[in-house]
Protein backbone atom coordinates (compact mmCIF):
# COMPACT_ATOMS: atom_id res chain seq x y z
CA UNK A 1 0.00 0.00 0.00
CA UNK A 2 0.74 3.51 -0.88
CA UNK A 3 0.47 6.65 1.58
CA UNK A 4 -0.13 10.28 1.27
CA UNK A 5 0.58 12.38 4.00
CA UNK A 6 -0.74 16.07 4.77
CA UNK A 7 -1.65 18.66 7.34
CA UNK A 8 -0.55 16.15 9.78
CA UNK A 9 -3.08 12.91 8.63
CA UNK A 10 -1.37 10.03 7.08
CA UNK A 11 -3.90 8.21 4.72
CA UNK A 12 -3.93 5.04 2.02
CA UNK A 13 -3.85 6.26 -1.51
CA UNK A 14 -6.58 3.36 -1.76
CA UNK A 15 -9.40 3.66 0.54
CA UNK A 16 -12.57 1.82 1.28
CA UNK A 17 -16.01 2.77 0.43
CA UNK A 18 -19.15 1.78 2.68
CA UNK A 19 -22.30 3.12 1.43
CA UNK A 20 -22.72 -0.51 0.17
CA UNK A 21 -22.97 -1.63 3.87
CA UNK A 22 -26.55 -1.16 4.26
CA UNK A 23 -27.82 0.37 1.23
CA UNK A 24 -30.57 -1.76 -0.48
CA UNK A 25 -30.27 0.81 -3.69
CA UNK A 26 -26.65 -1.17 -4.45
CA UNK A 27 -29.18 -4.40 -4.87
CA UNK A 28 -26.66 -6.14 -2.56
CA UNK A 29 -29.28 -8.14 -0.23
CA UNK A 30 -29.14 -8.31 3.93
CA UNK A 31 -26.55 -10.74 3.53
CA UNK A 32 -24.11 -8.25 2.69
CA UNK A 33 -24.08 -6.46 5.95
CA UNK A 34 -23.77 -9.69 8.18
CA UNK A 35 -21.56 -12.21 5.55
CA UNK A 36 -19.42 -9.37 3.84
CA UNK A 37 -18.91 -6.25 5.39
CA UNK A 38 -16.77 -7.25 8.61
CA UNK A 39 -14.37 -9.30 5.80
CA UNK A 40 -13.72 -6.71 3.73
CA UNK A 41 -13.00 -4.33 6.81
CA UNK A 42 -10.70 -7.20 8.50
CA UNK A 43 -9.47 -7.66 5.05
CA UNK A 44 -8.87 -3.92 4.29
CA UNK A 45 -6.86 -3.47 7.90
CA UNK A 46 -4.70 -6.65 6.94
CA UNK A 47 -3.73 -4.93 3.45
CA UNK A 48 -2.68 -1.60 4.78
CA UNK A 49 -5.74 0.16 4.09
CA UNK A 50 -6.45 2.91 6.61
CA UNK A 51 -8.74 5.32 5.01
CA UNK A 52 -12.78 3.89 5.81
CA UNK A 53 -15.49 6.14 4.65
CA UNK A 54 -18.66 6.55 6.17
CA UNK A 55 -21.64 8.55 6.62
CA UNK A 56 -24.30 9.57 8.96
CA UNK A 57 -26.60 8.96 6.17
CA UNK A 58 -25.53 5.56 5.12
CA UNK A 59 -28.55 2.98 6.04
CA UNK A 60 -29.15 6.28 8.04
CA UNK A 61 -26.40 5.15 10.72
CA UNK A 62 -26.41 1.80 9.75
CA UNK A 63 -23.18 1.72 7.85
CA UNK A 64 -21.28 4.02 10.34
CA UNK A 65 -22.80 1.06 13.50
CA UNK A 66 -21.45 -1.89 11.12
CA UNK A 67 -18.48 -0.22 10.07
CA UNK A 68 -17.63 0.30 14.44
CA UNK A 69 -18.79 -3.33 14.79
CA UNK A 70 -16.27 -4.83 12.30
CA UNK A 71 -13.63 -3.07 13.53
CA UNK A 72 -13.71 -4.17 16.96
CA UNK A 73 -10.76 -4.06 18.77
CA UNK A 74 -8.50 -2.71 15.47
CA UNK A 75 -10.02 0.43 15.56
CA UNK A 76 -6.55 2.29 15.90
CA UNK A 77 -5.41 1.20 12.48
CA UNK A 78 -8.56 2.74 10.89
CA UNK A 79 -8.96 6.39 9.93
CA UNK A 80 -12.41 6.76 9.56
CA UNK A 81 -13.79 9.36 7.66
CA UNK A 82 -17.58 10.34 8.30
CA UNK A 83 -19.87 13.04 6.97
CA UNK A 84 -23.20 15.12 8.82
CA UNK A 85 -26.26 15.82 6.39
CA UNK A 86 -25.97 19.56 6.20
CA UNK A 87 -29.67 20.00 6.55
CA UNK A 88 -29.56 22.48 9.50
CA UNK A 89 -25.90 22.88 10.23
CA UNK A 90 -26.08 25.27 13.40
CA UNK A 91 -22.90 24.84 15.59
CA UNK A 92 -24.23 22.95 18.05
CA UNK A 93 -26.29 20.55 15.83
CA UNK A 94 -22.69 19.64 14.40
CA UNK A 95 -21.58 18.75 17.81
CA UNK A 96 -24.67 16.92 18.89
CA UNK A 97 -24.54 14.48 15.40
CA UNK A 98 -21.03 14.17 15.88
CA UNK A 99 -21.57 12.64 18.89
CA UNK A 100 -24.13 10.32 17.62
CA UNK A 101 -21.85 9.29 15.26
CA UNK A 102 -19.17 8.05 17.35
CA UNK A 103 -21.70 6.38 19.61
CA UNK A 104 -22.69 4.29 16.50
CA UNK A 105 -19.06 3.96 15.22
CA UNK A 106 -17.55 2.85 18.89
CA UNK A 107 -15.07 5.52 18.67
CA UNK A 108 -13.89 8.46 21.27
CA UNK A 109 -12.77 10.21 17.88
CA UNK A 110 -13.41 10.71 14.21
CA UNK A 111 -9.93 11.08 12.03
CA UNK A 112 -11.67 13.27 9.24
CA UNK A 113 -15.42 14.76 9.89
CA UNK A 114 -17.05 16.29 6.24
CA UNK A 115 -19.75 18.43 5.66
CA UNK A 116 -21.59 15.78 3.31
CA UNK A 117 -22.35 18.91 0.74
CA UNK A 118 -22.65 22.27 0.44
CA UNK A 119 -25.85 23.56 1.99
CA UNK A 120 -27.04 26.33 -0.81
CA UNK A 121 -29.05 28.31 1.60
CA UNK A 122 -26.75 28.65 4.49
CA UNK A 123 -23.18 29.50 4.52
CA UNK A 124 -20.42 27.50 6.01
CA UNK A 125 -19.77 30.08 9.17
CA UNK A 126 -21.91 28.45 11.92
CA UNK A 127 -21.11 24.55 10.86
CA UNK A 128 -16.86 25.42 10.94
CA UNK A 129 -17.84 27.24 14.52
CA UNK A 130 -19.16 23.22 15.16
CA UNK A 131 -16.04 21.85 13.41
CA UNK A 132 -13.56 24.23 15.27
CA UNK A 133 -15.18 23.36 18.96
CA UNK A 134 -15.04 19.39 18.02
CA UNK A 135 -11.69 19.89 16.91
CA UNK A 136 -10.86 21.68 19.74
CA UNK A 137 -12.14 19.04 22.07
CA UNK A 138 -10.47 16.45 20.08
CA UNK A 139 -13.47 14.77 19.21
CA UNK A 140 -12.46 15.61 15.73
CA UNK A 141 -9.12 14.98 14.07
CA UNK A 142 -9.72 16.79 10.91
CA UNK A 143 -12.02 19.00 8.97
CA UNK A 144 -13.41 18.10 5.55
CA UNK A 145 -16.17 18.93 2.88
CA UNK A 146 -17.62 17.23 0.03
CA UNK A 147 -18.81 18.01 -3.25
CA UNK A 148 -17.63 21.58 -2.77
CA UNK A 149 -17.00 23.39 -5.51
CA UNK A 150 -13.02 25.90 -5.08
CA UNK A 151 -14.27 28.73 -3.79
CA UNK A 152 -16.31 27.42 -1.27
CA UNK A 153 -13.84 25.14 0.10
CA UNK A 154 -11.75 28.23 0.12
CA UNK A 155 -14.66 30.05 2.06
CA UNK A 156 -15.02 27.21 4.63
CA UNK A 157 -11.22 27.17 5.65
CA UNK A 158 -11.48 31.10 5.88
CA UNK A 159 -14.74 30.31 8.03
CA UNK A 160 -12.95 27.40 9.92
CA UNK A 161 -9.43 29.44 10.48
CA UNK A 162 -7.85 26.12 9.38
CA UNK A 163 -7.46 23.85 6.79
CA UNK A 164 -9.72 21.70 5.66
CA UNK A 165 -8.07 18.81 4.72
CA UNK A 166 -9.62 17.66 2.39
CA UNK A 167 -12.77 17.48 -0.86
CA UNK A 168 -14.47 14.49 -1.62
CA UNK A 169 -15.91 14.76 -4.73
CA UNK A 170 -16.81 12.25 -7.59
CA UNK A 171 -13.64 11.58 -9.77
CA UNK A 172 -13.18 9.13 -12.08
CA UNK A 173 -12.08 8.31 -15.82
CA UNK A 174 -15.68 9.34 -17.00
CA UNK A 175 -16.01 12.37 -14.63
CA UNK A 176 -12.49 14.16 -15.08
CA UNK A 177 -13.86 17.77 -13.80
CA UNK A 178 -11.69 17.42 -10.41
CA UNK A 179 -8.67 17.96 -12.75
CA UNK A 180 -9.75 21.65 -13.92
CA UNK A 181 -9.02 23.34 -10.03
CA UNK A 182 -9.63 20.77 -7.40
CA UNK A 183 -6.66 18.48 -7.60
CA UNK A 184 -4.46 21.65 -8.82
CA UNK A 185 -5.40 23.33 -5.48
CA UNK A 186 -4.98 20.46 -3.56
CA UNK A 187 -1.87 19.70 -5.12
CA UNK A 188 -0.57 23.44 -4.73
CA UNK A 189 -1.46 23.82 -0.91
CA UNK A 190 -0.68 20.52 0.98
CA UNK A 191 -4.90 19.21 0.40
CA UNK A 192 -6.42 16.59 -0.36
CA UNK A 193 -9.05 15.29 -3.12
CA UNK A 194 -10.56 12.09 -1.69
CA UNK A 195 -12.19 10.50 -5.09
CA UNK A 196 -15.49 8.91 -4.54
CA UNK A 197 -17.12 6.65 -7.52
CA UNK A 198 -13.29 6.01 -8.53
CA UNK A 199 -14.62 2.78 -10.82
CA UNK A 200 -17.95 4.81 -11.76
CA UNK A 201 -19.69 2.45 -10.07
CA UNK A 202 -18.23 -0.56 -11.31
CA UNK A 203 -18.76 0.80 -14.78
CA UNK A 204 -14.83 0.95 -15.36
CA UNK A 205 -14.71 -3.03 -14.24
CA UNK A 206 -15.56 -3.71 -17.43
CA UNK A 207 -18.18 -6.30 -16.14
CA UNK A 208 -21.44 -4.49 -17.45
CA UNK A 209 -22.70 -4.28 -20.79
CA UNK A 210 -26.31 -3.51 -22.56
CA UNK A 211 -27.05 -7.19 -22.00
CA UNK A 212 -25.63 -7.11 -19.02
CA UNK A 213 -27.19 -4.81 -16.59
CA UNK A 214 -26.12 -4.22 -13.03
CA UNK A 215 -28.22 -4.87 -9.86
CA UNK A 216 -30.01 -1.95 -7.93
CA UNK A 217 -32.07 0.99 -8.28
CA UNK A 218 -29.01 3.53 -7.73
CA UNK A 219 -26.88 2.22 -11.11
CA UNK A 220 -30.11 1.62 -12.88
CA UNK A 221 -31.05 5.24 -12.47
CA UNK A 222 -27.57 6.42 -13.79
CA UNK A 223 -26.98 7.62 -16.88
CA UNK A 224 -23.72 6.07 -17.48
CA UNK A 225 -25.66 2.43 -16.68
CA UNK A 226 -28.41 3.51 -19.28
CA UNK A 227 -27.83 0.69 -22.39
CA UNK A 228 -26.50 3.09 -24.94
CA UNK A 229 -24.03 4.64 -22.18
CA UNK A 230 -23.00 1.20 -22.18
CA UNK A 231 -22.40 0.93 -25.87
CA UNK A 232 -21.20 4.42 -25.92
CA UNK A 233 -18.20 2.78 -23.18
CA UNK A 234 -16.99 -0.14 -25.30
CA UNK A 235 -13.74 1.84 -26.39
CA UNK A 236 -12.96 3.35 -23.06
CA UNK A 237 -13.46 -0.10 -21.44
CA UNK A 238 -11.40 -1.57 -24.36
CA UNK A 239 -8.64 0.85 -23.57
CA UNK A 240 -8.54 -0.16 -19.97
CA UNK A 241 -8.37 -3.87 -20.87
CA UNK A 242 -6.00 -3.20 -23.62
CA UNK A 243 -3.21 -1.42 -20.79
CA UNK A 244 -4.46 -3.99 -18.17
CA UNK A 245 -3.31 -6.98 -20.36
CA UNK A 246 -0.08 -5.63 -20.45
CA UNK A 247 -0.06 -5.46 -17.20
CA UNK A 248 -1.60 -8.71 -15.91
CA UNK A 249 -4.04 -6.76 -14.51
CA UNK A 250 -7.39 -5.93 -14.49
CA UNK A 251 -9.53 -2.94 -16.07
CA UNK A 252 -11.04 -1.75 -12.53
CA UNK A 253 -6.84 -1.70 -11.47
CA UNK A 254 -6.26 0.65 -14.24
CA UNK A 255 -9.00 3.00 -13.87
CA UNK A 256 -8.08 3.51 -10.16
CA UNK A 257 -4.48 3.87 -10.55
CA UNK A 258 -5.39 6.87 -13.09
CA UNK A 259 -7.06 7.94 -10.38
CA UNK A 260 -4.14 7.85 -7.59
CA UNK A 261 -1.53 8.47 -10.03
CA UNK A 262 -2.97 12.31 -9.59
CA UNK A 263 -0.91 13.73 -6.29
CA UNK A 264 -2.87 14.83 -3.44
CA UNK A 265 -5.29 12.36 -4.49
CA UNK A 266 -7.14 9.39 -2.94
CA UNK A 267 -9.58 6.96 -3.82
CA UNK A 268 -12.07 5.46 -1.74
CA UNK A 269 -14.04 2.80 -4.03
CA UNK A 270 -16.69 0.41 -2.58
CA UNK A 271 -16.35 -3.63 -3.12
CA UNK A 272 -19.10 -6.24 -3.17
CA UNK A 273 -16.20 -8.52 -2.13
CA UNK A 274 -13.26 -9.44 -0.48
CA UNK A 275 -11.90 -10.45 -4.26
CA UNK A 276 -13.10 -6.68 -5.45
CA UNK A 277 -11.28 -5.22 -2.22
CA UNK A 278 -7.84 -7.33 -2.54
CA UNK A 279 -7.53 -6.30 -6.03
CA UNK A 280 -8.41 -2.92 -5.57
CA UNK A 281 -5.82 -2.66 -2.58
CA UNK A 282 -3.25 -4.12 -5.27
CA UNK A 283 -3.87 -1.38 -7.85
CA UNK A 284 -1.82 1.22 -5.18
CA UNK A 285 1.36 -0.46 -6.41
CA UNK A 286 0.20 -0.33 -10.13
CA UNK A 287 2.50 2.60 -12.14
CA UNK A 288 0.89 3.90 -15.65
CA UNK A 289 3.15 5.33 -18.09
CA UNK A 290 2.63 8.92 -19.94
CA UNK A 291 1.35 6.91 -23.30
CA UNK A 292 -1.11 4.91 -21.20
CA UNK A 293 -2.39 7.76 -19.34
CA UNK A 294 -2.54 9.69 -23.17
CA UNK A 295 -4.70 6.45 -24.40
CA UNK A 296 -6.92 6.20 -21.39
CA UNK A 297 -7.62 10.34 -21.83
CA UNK A 298 -8.07 10.18 -25.65
CA UNK A 299 -10.63 7.42 -25.07
CA UNK A 300 -12.36 9.20 -22.10
CA UNK A 301 -12.58 12.17 -23.87
CA UNK A 302 -14.56 10.49 -26.26
CA UNK A 303 -16.87 8.95 -24.11
CA UNK A 304 -20.21 10.61 -23.97
CA UNK A 305 -23.06 9.00 -21.80
CA UNK A 306 -26.71 9.95 -22.58
CA UNK A 307 -28.29 12.94 -21.24
CA UNK A 308 -30.79 12.91 -18.41
CA UNK A 309 -33.93 13.17 -20.46
CA UNK A 310 -33.06 9.70 -22.22
CA UNK A 311 -32.57 8.27 -18.55
CA UNK A 312 -36.61 9.67 -17.30
CA UNK A 313 -37.54 8.26 -20.88
CA UNK A 314 -35.83 4.82 -20.66
CA UNK A 315 -36.98 4.60 -16.15
CA UNK A 316 -40.59 5.31 -17.84
CA UNK A 317 -40.17 3.00 -21.00
CA UNK A 318 -39.23 -0.01 -18.24
CA UNK A 319 -42.17 0.78 -15.77
CA UNK A 320 -44.67 0.69 -18.46
CA UNK A 321 -43.24 -2.94 -19.64
CA UNK A 322 -43.20 -3.89 -16.20
CA UNK A 323 -46.74 -2.92 -15.55
CA UNK A 324 -47.20 -4.34 -19.11
CA UNK A 325 -45.71 -7.85 -18.63
CA UNK A 326 -47.63 -8.15 -14.79
CA UNK A 327 -51.15 -7.34 -16.84
CA UNK A 328 -50.60 -9.97 -19.26
CA UNK A 329 -50.04 -12.79 -17.02
N1 LIG B 1 -19.48 12.12 -0.79
C1 LIG B 1 -20.43 11.68 -1.58
O1 LIG B 1 -21.38 12.40 -1.94
C2 LIG B 1 -20.34 10.25 -2.06
C3 LIG B 1 -21.14 9.82 -3.13
C4 LIG B 1 -21.00 8.50 -3.57
C5 LIG B 1 -20.10 7.63 -2.92
N2 LIG B 1 -19.36 8.08 -1.87
C6 LIG B 1 -18.40 7.19 -1.18
O2 LIG B 1 -17.51 6.62 -2.15
C7 LIG B 1 -17.54 5.20 -2.05
C8 LIG B 1 -17.28 4.60 -3.41
O3 LIG B 1 -18.14 5.14 -4.42
P1 LIG B 1 -19.26 4.27 -5.13
O4 LIG B 1 -19.59 3.13 -4.28
O5 LIG B 1 -20.33 5.23 -5.54
O6 LIG B 1 -18.57 3.79 -6.51
P2 LIG B 1 -17.31 2.92 -6.89
O7 LIG B 1 -16.39 2.76 -5.78
O8 LIG B 1 -16.83 3.52 -8.15
O9 LIG B 1 -17.98 1.52 -7.28
C9 LIG B 1 -18.18 0.51 -6.33
C10 LIG B 1 -18.72 -0.73 -7.03
O10 LIG B 1 -17.87 -1.10 -8.12
C11 LIG B 1 -17.79 -2.53 -8.20
N3 LIG B 1 -16.37 -2.89 -7.99
C12 LIG B 1 -15.59 -2.60 -6.92
N4 LIG B 1 -14.37 -3.13 -7.05
C13 LIG B 1 -14.34 -3.74 -8.25
C14 LIG B 1 -13.35 -4.46 -8.94
N5 LIG B 1 -12.13 -4.64 -8.45
N6 LIG B 1 -13.67 -4.98 -10.18
C15 LIG B 1 -14.91 -4.81 -10.70
N7 LIG B 1 -15.90 -4.13 -10.07
C16 LIG B 1 -15.62 -3.60 -8.85
C17 LIG B 1 -18.71 -3.07 -7.12
O11 LIG B 1 -20.02 -3.26 -7.66
P3 LIG B 1 -20.52 -4.63 -8.40
O12 LIG B 1 -19.59 -5.73 -8.02
O13 LIG B 1 -21.91 -4.82 -7.92
O14 LIG B 1 -20.47 -4.28 -9.86
C18 LIG B 1 -18.75 -1.93 -6.12
O15 LIG B 1 -19.89 -1.91 -5.29
C19 LIG B 1 -18.90 4.88 -1.42
O16 LIG B 1 -18.93 3.62 -0.80
C20 LIG B 1 -19.03 6.02 -0.43
O17 LIG B 1 -18.28 5.73 0.74
C21 LIG B 1 -19.46 9.38 -1.44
Amino acid sequence: MRYVEVCGAKVSTIGLGTWQFYAPEWGYGRSYANEVARPLVQRALDLGITLIDTAEIYGLGRSERILGEALGDRRDEAFIATKITPVLPLASIVEQRARASLKRLRSDRIDLYQLHWPNPLVSDGPAMTGMRRLLDAGVVKHAGVSNYGLARWQSAELALGAPVLSNQVRFNLVDRRPLVDLVPFARSEGRLVIAYSPLAQGLLGGRYDADNLPSGAIRRASPIFQPESLRRAEPLIDALREIAKSHQCTPAQVALAWVVRHSNVVAIPGASSVEQLESNAASAELELSDTEEGQLSTAAERFEPVGGAAVVQGLASSAVEAVRSRLSR
